[in-house]
């Protein structure tokens, strides 16, 4: 019921969720990866769709089920990724992203299983391109682009660099070391920064969080 009764007042806008990690091969049977299991990006396509978005939830590799009713697209690679995001944001109102996008990749992939030999091995790793960075640079003024940011120290300092860097409308910021925050867990502890305000929120669902986000961005877009 309490589904029901939520506002529609994203009616009409097409919102771009990504979520998940990605995931960078060095083999056939190998990959980097990192922690992030979707959940906080899988909750703001849930609610995002109850309050009449239409929504397109772009997903790495991730154990959960999908929302219903979101167009769903699924990626593997920080480059899959960057692919679908940026043609998914052309016509996108609000683009959140809460995925977890490896910052470097092999720099070359084997095509066979690498074989263990005595002693130790290095890899070689490059950059990946910045998804939210090039949607910023390129970003009209219909898009309100919204990112994420994952600290363990100078949560508040570090994620303002990020908004200015990547030309954000706000920056969702987690950090690592609180109880209740982050990785895994179906709570998180968030603050909202936009250019002019800082919000700290207290622990809530992962799906409360989704709330209060997409109200404040609402309230921003007016
Ligand atoms: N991001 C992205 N493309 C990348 C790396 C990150 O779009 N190649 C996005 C993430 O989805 C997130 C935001 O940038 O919304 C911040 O990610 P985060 O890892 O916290 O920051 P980085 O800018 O990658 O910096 P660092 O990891 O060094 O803290
Ligand atoms: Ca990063």
């Amino acid at each position: 019921l309490r589904e029901i009764a939520m506002p529609h007042d994203l009616e009409g806008l097409k919102v771009v969720v990504t979520a998940g990690p990605t995931r960078e091969k060095i083999d056939p049977v190998r990959y980097i990866s990192n922690n992030s299991t979707g959940k906080m990006g899988y909750a703001i396509a849930k609610v995002a769709m109850m309050r009449g978005a239409n929504v397109t939830l772009i997903s790495g590799p991730t154990s959960l089920a999908k929302p219903r009713f979101v167009d769903a697209i699924d990626v593997v690679s920080a480059r899959d990724m960057y692919e679908a995001v940026v043609e998914e944001a052309k016509d996108a109102d609000i683009v959140i992203k809460a995925a977890a996008v490896a910052d470097y990749r092999p720099d070359t992939v084997a095509d066979e299983k690498i074989k263990k030999k005595d002693g130790d091995m290095s890899i070689s790793l490059e950059r990946t391109d910045d998804i939210l960075a090039s949607l910023g640079a390129n970003k009209s003024d219909k898009l309100f682009l919204c990112g994420f940011s994952m600290e363990t120290e100078n949560l508040i300092e570090n994620s303002r660099k990020k908004l200015d860097k990547k030309n954000l409308d706000m920056i969702v910021c987690n950090n690592l070391k609180v109880a209740g925050a982050g990785f895994g867990t179906d709570t998180n502890v968030v603050t909202l920064i936009t250019k002019s305000d800082i919000k700290e929120l207290p622990i809530m669902s992962k799906e409360e969080v989704a709330s209060k986000l997409l109200d404040e961005i609402m309230a921003l877009r007016k």
